[in-house]
């Protein structure tokens, strides 16, 4: 089972990247969680260039997702909603069409008591318009710099609640593919 994981934050220190660090350390053999290099590659999103000359990275991004069982996306909460990064990465996946009945896990990582609910939820509602299976549990890490140090998850609750995400994203993996198989016979 493959998994593509996606970070939100650009940050050198991002808290949200040290969540994914921490989830390709606690994914074992069959799983592999694969980390996106980096969504600063991709430039603003623009549908005549997307009709006429759809840059390389993008495509690559497409068959990257394409290829993927699934996707974690960690996102920080930036005005009560998720990055201009991310969006813009979302909004050129429309168009491929590879996010739509993949299983995607949500989490995010902020220092306040909120815990990034305001991103997650923006972040569901834009999946959801894309069609993509948005697992129903999501790892919210509020305080998250008490939680988060050196680069990966410390706070031994928050990382059973990661193994557990990870998890059920298997689980939904395994069910889109009983989905599937039962449409094709
Ligand atoms: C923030 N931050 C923030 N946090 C939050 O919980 N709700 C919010 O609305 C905002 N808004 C916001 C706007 C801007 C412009 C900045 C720079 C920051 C704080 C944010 O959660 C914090 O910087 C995180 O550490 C960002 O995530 P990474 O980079 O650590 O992954």
């Amino acid at each position: 089972m493959k998994i593509l994981g996606l970070c939100g934050s650009l940050r050198s220190g991002s808290l949200n990247a040290a969540v994914l660090r921490s989830a390709a350390e606690l994914t074992l053999p069959p799983r592999e969680l694969a980390v996106d290099p980096g969504l600063d590659r991709l430039p603003f999103f623009d549908a005549d260039v997307e009709q006429t000359a759809l840059p390389g990275v993008v495509a690559e991004l497409r068959a990257a997702v394409g290829a993927a069982d699934a996707l974690l996306i960690v996102t920080p909460e930036y005005a009560h909603g998720t990055s201009g990064v991310l969006k813009n990465a979302l909004e050129w996946l429309v168009g491929g069409g590879e996010v739509a009945a993949k299983p995607v896990g949500l989490a995010s990582a902020s220092p306040a008591i909120t815990g990034g609910d305001r991103a997650r939820a923006w972040l569901a509602e834009t999946l959801a318009a894309m069609d993509a299976r948005v697992i129903p549990r999501e790892l919210r890490i509020p305080q998250a710099t008490l939680r988060i140090a050196g680069g990966r998850v410390t706070d031994e609750p928050t990382l059973a609640a990661l193994a557990g995400l990870l998890d059920d994203l298997a689980h939904a993996v395994a069910e889109a593919r009983e989905d599937s198989d039962s449409l094709a016979s």
